[in-house]
């Protein structure tokens, strides 16, 4: 059983005999030895292999292995002279597995992430994007085991689906073809529409209304045409729904839910997030720190809106009661004016969805968005409606059909109750926590209007 470099580099002792397969990142040729950096993603450092003359094939084979070969080494834990570590391998045999032509697009040099992103297939052997999967792993799990500790049920909600819960009218229909037949791109789904999800919400919430307390964790769609660095036509989305619950519950388990992420990936990652620290950005950690150590930011939106307006600056888009905040306007509370997370809640209704509950007021809703530094919008949630009348009314005045939704709206007949949720952006989370400027480089194969690589 080969042991991971991971551990090796931790806990390996001189004399210890091992085996580690990996790819060979840099080879070094000198009189006496052939030096390899190998690397197993298990982590971001490399094993430093030795692999002496008086090894078989060292001539025909070893010596002249290419960056990006994939091999097997059997040998003996040695103190390492060098700077950086304190272990390397002596090897006393090599597998190699496949090897690599100079034609290996990661040479050893600086690749840009433009370049990176049109060999998404190759780019996880890089330092920055194994650093972003191993983080993004970690956020994964720490998302698990708050939910897991605190009893929600893991639900799995359709990926088609009938429904357009963000009413926002961006999404890809799903169409049955048969590819022995010509094309016929009428056909629809077994004779109905269906499209991809844009969110698991609306099934969420009935599988709440059976479970309490229960959250989505998968992939969700929209066919918005934004070529930002903050979107993506197919992301992943946490979604969180508890039945007696209302708006003030819900800000206050998302905030306890970020700072949960953020420790957990501090602790578990500390070698990685020192890295994005080190070359990305040399904020991501005193940010988790504060993520971790301080209260968000809580204000209203109307407070939002007045804060806007008497910002000492111009916005590309003027603010005023009654408009949706813009990422600049966004940014701006979050990242100047509060240094901080700022969760904002009652927005008015007609920017919002039909699901969110009525304020007295009439005319906001009790709606919560979370507000991060540099990204932006990260979380989007609210209490939702639970009065069947107000619920009809709603549907009925953004323009949809309240048949279409039967079954939602029997949840309110049947047992209704207070209940609310959010759904976290799941890779603006790793983004935030990265320091990654672009969404397309903290996902394995990022969907987006212009990417071309399937
Ligand atoms: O604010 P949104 O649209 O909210 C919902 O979908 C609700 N049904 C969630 C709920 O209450 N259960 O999306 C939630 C989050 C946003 O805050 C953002 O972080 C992320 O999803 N998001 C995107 N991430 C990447 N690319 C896109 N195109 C995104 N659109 C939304
Ligand atoms: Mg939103």
């Amino acid at each position: 059983m080969a042991t991971r470099i991971k551990e090796i580099l931790k806990t390996g002792q001189p004399s210890e005999a091992v085996t580690v397969q990996g790819w060979v990142r840099t080879k070094r040729e000198l009189k006496e030895f052939t030096f390899l950096e190998v690397n197993d993603g298990s982590s971001m450092a490399n094993l430093q292999v030795i692999l002496d003359p008086a090894l078989t094939d060292y001539d025909t084979v070893l010596k002249t292995i290419g960056t990006g070969a994939s091999v097997e080494v059997s040998g003996t834990l040695v103190p390492s002279p060098g700077k950086g570590q304190n272990i390397e391998l002596k090897a006393d045999s090599v597998i190699l597995y496949g090897d690599c032509p100079a034609d290996y697009p990661l040479q050893k040099k600086r690749h840009s992430f433009e370049f990176l992103r049109s060999i998404a297939h190759l780019r996880g052997r890089t330092n920055t994007l194994g650093a972003v999967m191993r983080v993004r792993n970690a956020c994964a799990t720490a998302i698990h085991t708050f939910f897991q500790e605190r009893g929600f049920l893991w639900v799995h909600t359709p990926i088609i689906t009938a429904n357009d819960c963000e009413g926002a009218g961006e999404l890809f229909t799903v169409t049955g073809l048969d590819l022995t037949k010509p094309a016929d791109f009428s056909q629809d789904f077994f004779g109905k529409r269906a499209y991809l999800t844009v969110s698991g919400q609306l099934e969420a919430e009935v599988m709440a209304m059976a479970f309490q307390n229960v959250y989505t964790f998968g992939p969700t769609f929209r066919a918005e045409n934004s070529n930002t660095s903050r979107h993506l036509a197919e992301f992943w989305m946490v979604e969180p729904e508890m039945a007696f619950c209302d708006l003030e519950g819900d800000r206050d388990l998302a905030e306890e839910f970020l700072r949960y992420i953020f420790r957990y990936v501090l602790e578990t990652c500390a070698e990685d997030m020192a890295f994005f620290n080190d070359r990305i950005d040399n904020t991501v950690i005193a940010t988790a720190e504060n993520i971790i150590h301080n209260e968000f930011a809580r204000i209203t939106y109307t407070e939002a809106i007045e804060l806007l307006e008497k910002a000492d600056r111009t916005f590309e888009y003027p603010v005023e009661w009654g408009v949706d905040l813009q990422s600049e306007h966004e940014r701006y509370l979050a990242e100047e004016l509060f240094k901080k997370p700022v969760i904002v809640t009652n927005y008015p209704k007609s920017i919002k969805a039909f699901y969110m509950r009525l304020d007295d007021n009439d005319k906001t809703v009790s709606a919560m968005d979370i507000l991060a530094p540099k990204i932006g919008e990260i979380i989007g949630g609210s209490q939702r409606e639970e009065r069947l009348d107000v619920l009809i009314r709603r549907i009925e005045e953004q323009g949809m059909n309240p048949d279409d939704l039967w079954w939602y709206l029997d949840l309110r007949r049947y047992g209704s109750v207070p209940h609310a949720g959010f759904g976290l952006g799941f890779e603006r989370l790793v983004q935030f926590m990265t320091g990654m400027g672009n969404i397309r480089d903290v996902i394995p194969f990022p969907r987006t209007p212009l990417s071309a690589e399937f």
